[in-house]
């Protein structure tokens, strides 16, 4: 390798620049120089930056402010809402209404917290008009948001709360009487769908139910040696 070549790699390194796989890596001729080629390097920042600026569909218009998500990289929990509501949407922050609050409590009696362990974010980054249910080109539109986000989090399991983002990662129209209590996968990712904490503050039955589907999910963790036993209740 010549002293140019050598320098050239290095530059492309360090700038996240790719060697062009279809031309040869160290070519002896200097004069034949097309062999870089600019790679985009994808991150939370640079996500969140879009989702910010996100005009792709009409709920542009009527968000105060899109929603990325917060918490922790490579979290042991990826918590997978349906949309901002109206808190969502004054703060700029996911889950952080009456239902975030009770989100918050179910995770704590994991033992695990948006400070030190999981990641929370939403099917949809912006508030849909009086809480509507997304439509389906939103969805479209928006969940490649998702997607890239999981790609770079790494999660070791995906935490799905109601129906549409549990339909989402099933793919098709579900009822969640009929999917939670079991385990999907998505890339390889274990994915536990369960109700929304909003549907259990309204429906106090459904509490045993969660309660199982998320000692489920820590059950998946304890087995792969990431967690520790349930905190007793008083240590929650
Ligand atoms: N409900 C959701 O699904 N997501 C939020 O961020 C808040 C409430």
């Amino acid at each position: 390798m010549n002293q140019t070549s050598a320098s050239d790699v290095l530059r492309a390194l360090t700038l996240g620049l790719r060697v062009n796989p279809t031309t040869e890596a160290y070519p002896r001729n200097s004069e034949s120089r097309t062999d870089f080629e600019e790679v985009e390097i994808d991150s939370l920042e640079r996500i969140a930056q879009e989702v910010f600026d996100c005009q792709k569909c009409g709920l542009c218009l009527t968000r105060n402010a899109a929603v990325p998500g917060m918490g922790v990289r490579e979290p042991l929990v990826l918590v997978v809402g349906e949309a901002p509501g109206a808190d969502e949407d004054k703060q700029g922050l996911p889950f952080v209404g009456k239902a975030g609050a009770y989100l918050d409590e179910w995770l704590k009696a994991l033992g695990f917290s948006r400070q030190d362990t999981v990641y929370i974010t939403n099917l949809i980054k912006c508030r849909p008009p009086q809480n509507r249910d997304p439509h389906p080109d939103e969805i479209q539109q928006c969940s490649p948001y998702l997607d890239r986000q999981i790609a770079l989090l790494k999660p070791r399991t995906i935490l799905t709360v109601g129906r549409v983002p549990s339909a989402h990662f099933l793919g098709g129209a579900h009822r969640m009487e009929d999917i939670h209590g079991r385990v999907y996968e998505f890339r390889g990712i274990p994915v536990v769908p369960t109700y929304h904490p909003a549907a259990v503050l309204r429906n106090p039955d459904l509490r045993p139910v969660v309660w199982k589907d998320l000692k489920n999910l820590h059950t998946l963790l304890v087995v792969k040696g990431l967690a520790g036993p349930l905190p007793t209740r008083s240590t929650r």
